[in-house]
């Protein structure tokens, strides 16, 4: 799989946090239930490699990605657990050669322009752009599509249900990210129900 294969499933990739392992399969049906198959389940909590098998195996729709992903064990912790895809906070050289090493498409992290020229100069030009309000915004990524003509990016962090369709209305973005579509008090109260109606209003958000 190419990384840039994620933008053709729909315009938001939503970014999960999940706290309880009883939570990852419902979560996920409720997703890919609501038109959104690509998942990025963060490595941010003690259940989150046992929230990736589950989906992995019970949810074989869903195109699970990992992220959060900071160190060649994260990467091979994720590939092991079911991840199909790797998302990283930043880029270093390191994280590029370990998921190139086990064979995991890498979405990286950026918000400089040294960082998108370290990550093209090792062969990645489908970027996230994180944090993506707090590094700029829209002029940023005005700005950077200047010199890199060649780069996309998946815009992630302080992004919403009402400001995603001017992310996507940019040239150089194909898809963003966001922790919209899981709401902490949907996820408490298993309103799957709203996850699902969450994810059909992102799936139909055009730029
Ligand atoms: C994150 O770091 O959790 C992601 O960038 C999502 O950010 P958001 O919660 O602002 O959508």
């Amino acid at each position: 799989m190419n990384t840039l294969d994620l933008v053709t499933y729909g315009p938001v990739i939503p970014v999960i946090v999940i706290h309880r392992l009883e939570d990852a399969v419902p979560m996920a049906r409720a997703l890919v239930d609501g038109g959104v198959r690509v998942l990025e389940v963060t490595l941010r909590t003690p259940v989150a490699l046992q929230c990736m098998e589950a989906i992995a195996r019970a949810v074989p729709e869903a195109i699970l990605g990992a992220g959060t992903v900071r160190s060649a064990a994260d990467a091979q912790a994720a590939k092991d657990a079911g991840c199909t895809f790797a998302v990283s906070p930043g880029y270093t050289s390191a994280i590029g050669q370990a998921c190139r090493a086990i064979g995991l498409p890498l979405l990286p992290g950026t918000a400089t322009g040294s960082e998108v020229m370290q990550a093209n100069a090792d062969g990645l030009f489908f970027l996230k752009f994180f944090p993506a309000m707090q590094a700029g915004g829209i002029p940023m990524l005005k700005a950077l599509a200047g010199p890199f003509t060649d780069v996309v990016f998946c815009p992630t962090g302080g992004i919403t249900l009402e400001t995603a369709p001017q992310f996507l209305a940019l040239p150089n973005v194909k898809v963003c990210g966001g922790s919209w579509l899981t709401p902490a008090d949907a996820v408490a109260a298993k309103d799957w129900a709203r996850i699902t109606a969450l994810a059909r209003e992102a799936s139909a958000l055009r730029g």
